[in-house]
């Protein structure tokens, strides 16, 4: 199946996600109102429609049936008299709780750029929407206090607004969309401490037939790449409050480009399904691309797991992208030493690699990905023994110097399980992304390497390491 867009991009430039959602033409940050209705995922998205630089943002649109064939929509928010529309979230106003959706519509719920909280609402499944006449429905309460993030909860018979306020996040709720009533705050009294937050969200997830509430929030500090990334706690919320026994900082990714992220409301299944934006505010207005700049990361279904060290978010590429999957190439049980020749003769510029590697004697093992034929550029993933990490290196691999927090080796402490590493690796025109033991941990990684670097290798080095198995599969286009 594929959904042809109706912009003129014919989504084959340098760099261009082939696989990946990305914008028809201009600037795109942060995923926003992202909601399941009437068989439609949508996502919408921080935009310039004008420049492929941030400036005054408006809400873009796509729909999907399948989080990865997109369809692009006309811009849904355009900024209003009260300002430009920032982050946020939308329900399924089924009820009509709000009064604005007869018969039930969408309700967005949005920062405007001076802080204060709007909405607005469709009912014709997202096509026009017409901003709340009462707005704001919350109004500035800080310098940062931003990125609502609405969900119907259940219990309480109320809507719960989570939203980030300068070093933490707080809670409302409201009956009706329109009147918010404080609730609780969360973070520094917890000990989670960062100078910023951004677009939090906060949702329930089974573990052993018990439900645990996850907190996730895009913070700067916390000594990740470049000082931003996505924090998490696991704990208990009663509709009023988050408590945690979290004390330190999770990352729900390792890599510098996963920012902004949130999930979606009303999914059909009740999975909890994840995208974030692939980037980083350090180089955003600088990557190389022309015509559109920004991508999302691919969906991802967020998951919990016991480990020896406490319960841990686990997240593994939405099942869909495997219907991308084109040529395939298998092998089993191969013993590779350094210099191994294994997958020579190979390309892909778009790839889904599933690999499970027995440790021996290797002290460094993976692929190289997106490499030229001589060698010069390459994108190393794999496994350091000594260090105990997943690791992605992008020192060599291609387009760094637009900014020099760009080029670097980044790292996930990762044990093994059973003396085995697993490794699920996506691959697209500029971006990787790994998941090590089955989601466990994930880096996601920008990349910028030449149209001829299209080889691959798997490697070794100090010694042996035997591959269980390794699948590989070419990637067909969304765009095709
Ligand atoms: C996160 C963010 C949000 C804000 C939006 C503005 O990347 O800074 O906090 O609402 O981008 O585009």
């Amino acid at each position: 199946m594929s959904i042809r867009a109706t912009t003129p991009s014919r989504y084959n430039e340098l760099y261009r996600p082939q696989f990946h959602f990305s914008p028809a033409t201009n600037w795109i940050n942060d995923p926003n109102g992202l909601v399941y209705y009437k068989g439609e995922y949508h996502l919408f998205f921080q935009c310039h429609p004008h420049t492929t630089l941030w400036g005054p943002m408006h809400w873009g649109h796509a729909v999907s049936p399948d989080l990865i064939h997109w369809m692009p929509l006309p811009i849904a928010l355009h900024p209003d008299p009260i300002g430009e529309i920032w982050s946020g979230s939308a329900v399924v106003d089924a009820d009509n709780s709000s009064g604005l959706v007869p018969g039930g519509g969408l309700v967005a719920i949005f920062s405007y750029h001076d802080q204060s909280q709007g909405i607005a609402y469709s009912t014709d499944n997202g096509r026009h929407w017409a901003m709340f006449s009462g707005n704001p429905v919350l109004p500035a309460g800080g310098k940062h206090f931003r990125d609502p993030k609405v969900f119907w909860h259940p219990e309480t018979g109320r809507w719960i607004m989570i939203l980030a306020a300068e070093d933490r996040a707080k809670i409302y709720s409201s009956p009706n969309l329109t009147s918010w009533t404080f609730a609780s705050e969360f973070g520094v009294e917890e000990g989670v401490r960062n100078s910023l937050w951004e677009c939090p969200d906060l949702f329930p997830l089974e573990l052993d037939g018990e439900t645990q509430w996850v907190m996730i929030a895009s913070v700067m500090g916390g000594g990740l790449h470049g000082g931003r990334g996505i924090t998490y706690c696991v704990g208990h919320f009663d509709g009023q409050r988050f408590t945690t026994e979290t004390r330190q900082n999770l990352w729900l990714d390792y890599g510098p480009d996963n920012y902004a992220g949130v999930t979606w409301n009303e999914t059909p299944d009740h999975s909890r399904v994840y995208i974030g934006w692939m980037n980083n505010w350090n180089y955003a207005n600088l990557t190389p691309t022309t015509g559109w700049r920004g991508a999302m990361t691919i969906p991802r279904v967020l998951g919990l797991r016991r480990f020896a060290d406490g319960i841990r978010l686990i997240q593994t590429p939405v099942p869909q992208v495997e219907q991308l999957r084109d040529v395939h190439h298998s092998w089993r049980n191969q013993s590779i030493v350094p210099g191994s020749g294994l997958l020579a003769g190979l390309s892909g510029k778009t790839l889904d690699i599933v690999a499970e590697f027995q440790l021996s004697r290797a002290s460094v093992f993976g692929f190289k990905v997106r490499k030229r034929a001589d060698g010069s550029q390459f994108t190393a993933l794999g496994y350091d023994v000594k260090e105990g990490v997943l690791f992605v290196d992008r020192r060599r691999s291609g387009e760094a110097n637009f900014h020099p927090l760009f080029s670097g080796i980044h790292k996930a402490a990762l044990a093994p399980e059973n003396g085995r590493i697993t490794l699920r690796i996506l691959v697209d025109w500029s971006s990787v992304e790994v998941f090590g033991n089955h989601g466990a941990v994930a880096i996601t990684d920008l990349i910028f390497p030449d149209q001829a670097a299209n080889q691959l290798e798997v490697f070794s080095s100090g010694g042996d390491v035997k591959l269980l198995s390794l699948d590989i599969y070419s990637m067909k286009s969304t765009w095709a």
